[in-house]
């Protein structure tokens, strides 16, 4: 079964989805009969092209200067024209891999690519936290109107399964609430405060190392990880907030002072993710928290990640991430593809099972 897909973002989890599409060809092909071909390409400074027949994205992938001009490659004026010619690409499945720079404040253009993909009839895959964290709702009401699948593993925790885990394997589980470590930046910089380093130079040293971002705000201020708590409230829980609406502290030189303080007691700060299903709704915050060295939550260093569920049936089931990657994120990407694959072959008509998370 042929699979067209179009890359709408081509960054560093764009590029390495290419690469590794690659290196999965034969799995895909032999184990889910999955022919991928790659038939357009968006970006916002390096132009947008188009292929007919598919186009080399390996080769694109690997310029240093971001030129799209590869065989095959025809230009488009931009990501929506990229959208329109996958709509009609004639491929049995035809995805749209989302994968552009986060929006803080509206999600966008994320959510206007993932609209127009789903409007014509096409799946969408994405890393973007913004669509379900601003969307979810609106998205996921017309993916299943559409009878189209729209999946986006890779927002929370790389590669980790969590939205799948749930969907998945946690049929009619009630998850009332949540708590957890899921930005790997304040995590490792926090670490470094209790190994005896300054703030500021845990901060440089996170930046001169790629880990935070030249401006990290995102990180620091609390804004990832709220995004990140919006998409799992949204999703999780069928709460309708966005990243605005999480009752947001981020970390700096005061934080700094009090997870000092807090290791000399034996307790370790951390910023901690939450959501609970109260009488007037679902309340979500991202803030250092004090904890205790018995909390899982304070031990994780480092890069490390974990996400607690607060379940009905279950109790409360704990998902471990020992250290993301870009390798990860893009992983996300393709298993949702596996699963977009696994529906059509359920349902000729490429019908997602519902709406449901
Ligand atoms: N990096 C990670 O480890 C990671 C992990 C989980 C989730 N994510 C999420 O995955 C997404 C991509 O991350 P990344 O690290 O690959 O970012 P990135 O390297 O900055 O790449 C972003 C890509 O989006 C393109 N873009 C931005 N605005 C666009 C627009 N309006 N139209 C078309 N293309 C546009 C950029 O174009 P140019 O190339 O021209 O700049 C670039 O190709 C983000 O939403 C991020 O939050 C990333």
């Amino acid at each position: 079964m042929r699979a067209d897909l179009a890359l709408v973002g081509f960054g560093h989890v764009g590029r390495r989805f290419a690469t590794l599409l690659e290196e999965r060809r034969d799995w895909l092909s032999l184990d889910y009969d999955l022919d991928c071909r790659i038939v357009g390409i968006a970006t916002a400074r390096h132009g947008c092209v188009v292929a007919g027949h598919g186009l080399d994205a390996i080769a694109a992938a690997q310029r240093e200067n971001g030129d799209l001009q590869v065989n095959g490659a025809v230009p488009a004026h931009d990501s929506f024209e990229v959208i329109r010619h996958l709509a009609r690409s004639d491929g049995s499945l035809r995805v749209l891999v989302e994968t552009t720079t986060l929006d803080i404040g509206a999600g966008q253009p994320a959510i206007d690519h993932v609209r127009a993909a789903l409007q014509a009839g096409c799946h969408v895959v994405t890393a973007n936290k913004g669509p379900a964290a601003f969307a979810y709702e609106e998205l996921s009401a017309l993916a299943a109107d559409r009878g189209v699948s729209f999946l986006f593993e890779g927002a929370v925790m790389d590669g980790v399964p969590v939205f799948n885990l749930v969907r998945e394997t946690l049929p009619a589980v009630d998850i009332f609430g949540f708590r957890g470590v899921i930005n790997s930046t304040t995590n490792h910089i926090l670490s470094a405060i209790e190994d005896g380093e300054s703030f500021d130079t845990a901060l440089a040293r996170m930046q001169a190392e790629g880990i935070a971002e030249s401006d990290p705000s995102l990180d620091v201020d609390g804004w990832d990880a709220a995004a990140k708590a919006a998409a799992l409230a949204n999703v999780l829980m069928r709460a309708q907030i966005t990243p605005l609406g999480v009752d947001r502290e981020g970390i700096g030189q005061a934080t700094a002072r009090l997870a000092m303080a807090a290791k000399g007691r034996g307790a370790r700060v951390r910023l901690v993710a939450s959501a609970a299903r109260t009488p007037t709704g679902v309340l979500t915050s991202v803030r250092p928290v004090e904890l205790p060295e018995s909390d899982m939550l304070a031990g994780l260093r480092g890069m490390a990640n974990a996400l607690i569920l607060q379940t009905d049936l279950l109790g409360e089931i704990a998902i471990t991430q020992l250290g993301g990657s870009l390798t990860q994120t893009a992983y996300a990407l393709l298993s949702d593809l596996v699963t977009v694959g696994r529906r059509h072959r359920r349902a000729p008509s490429g019908a997602a099972p519902g709406r449901s998370r």
